[in-house]
C-alpha cells in the first residue's frame, strides 16, 4: 500500500497543475491533420468549432488533473505504469486542442483552474476505494469522453477537417484508454455512478463551451 501523500507529493502535484495549467503541453506523436490545408470558414463556423475545441481541451485538462489525483493514491505499482502511457497521451491531446483552438483564433477556458481542482480530487478519491473501483471509474469516464467526442464529430463544421481529425484520433485513442482499464480490472461502476458522472460532464461541457 502506498503511504499517505507526504508535503513533498503534495509540492510536486502543485507544481504540475500550474504546468498543466499554464505552460504549453507538448506532443511526441506528430498533430494529426497537421499536413491538411486549412479551409476558408465562416465567421459563425469559426466561432463554433473553437468553442468546441475548448470543451475537448478543458475535458483533456480534466483528464490530466484525474491522473495526476489517480497517480497519488493509486496502490499497485503496475496499474500506476498503464495509467501512464494512457496519461502521456492525454498530455497530446492537451497540446492539440490548445494548437488548434490557437489556429481557430478562440481562447482556452476559464474555467480550467477550477475543474483541475476539481477533477484531481475527485481522481484522488477514486484512486483510495482500490483499484478495481479506480479502474472502472477511469473506463466510464473514457468511454463517456468517447461518445462526447463521437457527437462533436457531428458538431464541428464539415469544412474543418482539420479539427475533424485531430478528434477522430483522440477518439481512438480514449477507447484505447477503456480498454486499458478494464484489461487491467476495472468493474463496472453501479447505474447511479454513471449517471452522476454523466450529469457532471454535461455541466462541464456546456460550460466550457461560453466561458
Ligand atoms: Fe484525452
Ligand atoms: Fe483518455
Amino acid at each position: 500500500m502506498k503511504p499517505m501523500p507526504n508535503i513533498d507529493s503534495l509540492i510536486i502535484h502543485f507544481d504540475r497543475a500550474l504546468r498543466t495549467l499554464c505552460a504549453r503541453a507538448t506532443s511526441v506523436r506528430p498533430l494529426p491533420g497537421g499536413a491538411l490545408e486549412e479551409t476558408r470558414l465562416e465567421e459563425h463556423e469559426k466561432r463554433n468549432a473553437a468553442a468546441l475545441m475548448r470543451v475537448n481541451h478543458a475535458g483533456e485538462i480534466c483528464a490530466q488533473a484525474l491522473y495526476h489525483g489517480q497517480a497519488m493514491t493509486a496502490r499497485n505499482e503496475e496499474v500506476r505504469q498503464a495509467l501512464e502511457y494512457a496519461a502521456a497521451q492525454e498530455t497530446e491531446h492537451l497540446a492539440w486542442t490548445g494548437q488548434r483552438i490557437d489556429e481557430l483564433g478562440g481562447r482556452v477556458s476559464l474555467l480550467n483552474p477550477l475543474l483541475y481542482a476539481g477533477s484531481f480530487t475527485i481522481g484522488a478519491i477514486s484512486g483510495l476505494f482500490g483499484d478495481k473501483w479506480n479502474l472502472g471509474f477511469l473506463a466510464e469516464t473514457e468511454k463517456q469522453v468517447e461518445g462526447h467526442l463521437d457527437d462533436h464529430l457531428g458538431r464541428l463544421p464539415e469544412g474543418d477537417q482539420k479539427s475533424r481529425a485531430i478528434v477522430a484520433q483522440m477518439k481512438e485513442d480514449e477507447a484505447g484508454h477503456a480498454r486499458t482499464a478494464l484489461a487491467h480490472g476495472g468493474a463496472a461502476l453501479p447505474a447511479p455512478a454513471r449517471q452522476a458522472m454523466r450529469a457532471a460532464s454535461r455541466l462541464m461541457t456546456s460550460s466550457t463551451y461560453w466561458i
